[in-house]
């Protein structure tokens, strides 16, 4: 007998970005961050995980089409601790089937473009970590399951919600209360858009994980942004979103992203995500801004060139005409919502 269960998990990107980590075992980050949920429509993966006595191979991932490793010690912890959850519940139940002590299968598929070069372990870990609970019917909530997920990859634990979701950065040791937390439901604000501008889809040079370690242990920039830049970022983000106040929302999520680069920038040796494509979107969205009299367009940058603008649907025509005239280099871009419509042009 195969047992078997499938979930879809979206895209998240941050608008007061986690960059640092206290403990790099439990993956703790060094502050708290928000994003925001893009539109599964848009940016999703789907992962099925089945398990079987009948399997003879030792627990697996295929991803889109390919074997995946799955020796590494996030994915290994992840495993271990959805395990151990479904071994309390069959030591409880003796009904229950040991689905525990079986090999796992799992299959997970983007449904964008790999090419794309888009943040996909967010979605690729919340999808994991929600799938195996399913399929172990887990009673666990999203915010029990961020913690699991949180040892994947950081940002994947804001991924098992929708909307807007906070990462409690949390102060004990173990962990125990570093968790995410919804601030907002996407229905809350509804004609929130995303549109991601491609400027590469190479994979990027220096990957999250160790460009965070650097910039922790050589920036002298960065002990402010953790003790004063993000605190108060986090608490007027979250009133911006409460009111949808859409001028400071955009304000703090530019400022944010500016303060994330700085960082990096005085890491030492540096680190560059971003290119020349990435500040002449930069430069448009302050025209964009400039033009409308108001702030209509907010950009962020994560650990890439890709630009995310933020805006919102009564501004669609002024924002994607200022950019499709402005930028060249850009090999295309995805239009995404926060809940509803979308199209893509790559
Ligand atoms: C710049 O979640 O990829 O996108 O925990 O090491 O897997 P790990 O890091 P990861 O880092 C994301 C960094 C970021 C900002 C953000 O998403 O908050």
């Amino acid at each position: 007998k195969v047992y078997r269960a499938s979930t879809t998990a979206p895209v998240n990107i941050a608008v007061v970005k986690y960059w640092g980590k206290r403990d790099a075992k439990l993956n703790l980050p060094t502050n708290s961050s928000l994003s925001v949920t893009l539109s599964q429509a848009d940016l999703r993966t789907l992962t099925t995980a089945s398990c079987s006595a009948s399997y003879t191979e030792g627990d697996s991932l295929m991803l889109n089409g390919e074997l995946s490793d799955i020796s590494g010690a996030r994915t290994q912890a992840c495993f271990r601790e959805l395990r151990a959850r479904r071994a309390a519940l069959e030591a409880a139940n003796s009904a229950f089937p040991k689905l525990s002590a079986m090999p796992l299968k799992l299959v997970s598929e983007n449904n964008f473009p790999t090419a794309a070069g888009l943040a996909s372990s967010a979605a690729g870990f919340a999808a994991l970590v929600q799938a195996i609970a399913n399929l172990y019917e887990l009673a666990d909530s999203p915010a029990q399951l961020s913690l699991v997920a949180r040892q994947g990859s950081g940002s994947a634990c804001r991924s098992l919600f929708g909307g807007y979701v906070a990462w409690r950065m949390g102060e004990k040791a173990d962990g125990s209360d570093s968790v995410a937390d919804l601030v907002a439901p996407a229905s809350h604000w509804p004609n929130m858009k995303a549109l991601i501008l491609v400027v590469s889809a190479a994979k990027k040079g220096v990957s999250s994980s160790s460009g965070m370690q650097q910039t922790v242990a050589t920036s002298g920039l960065f002990q402010q942004r953790i003790t004063q830049i993000v605190p108060a970022n986090m608490k007027t983000m979250e009133e911006a979103i409460k009111d949808k106040d859409f001028a400071t929302f955009a304000e703090v999520t530019m400022r944010d992203s500016n303060s994330f680069h700085a960082c990096c920038a005085d890491t030492y040796p540096p680190i560059f995500y971003m290119n020349d494509v990435s500040r002449a979107a930069i430069r448009a969205v302050e025209s964009i801004n400039a033009e409308a009299g108001k702030t209509i367009a907010a950009y962020t940058f994560d650990a890439g060139p890709n630009c995310v603008v933020y805006y919102l649907q009564e501004d669609e025509s002024a924002v994607l005409g200022a950019f499709t005239g402005v930028l060249t280099g850009v090999s295309g871009w995805k239009e995404g919502s926060a809940g509803a419509k979308s199209s893509v042009k790559l």
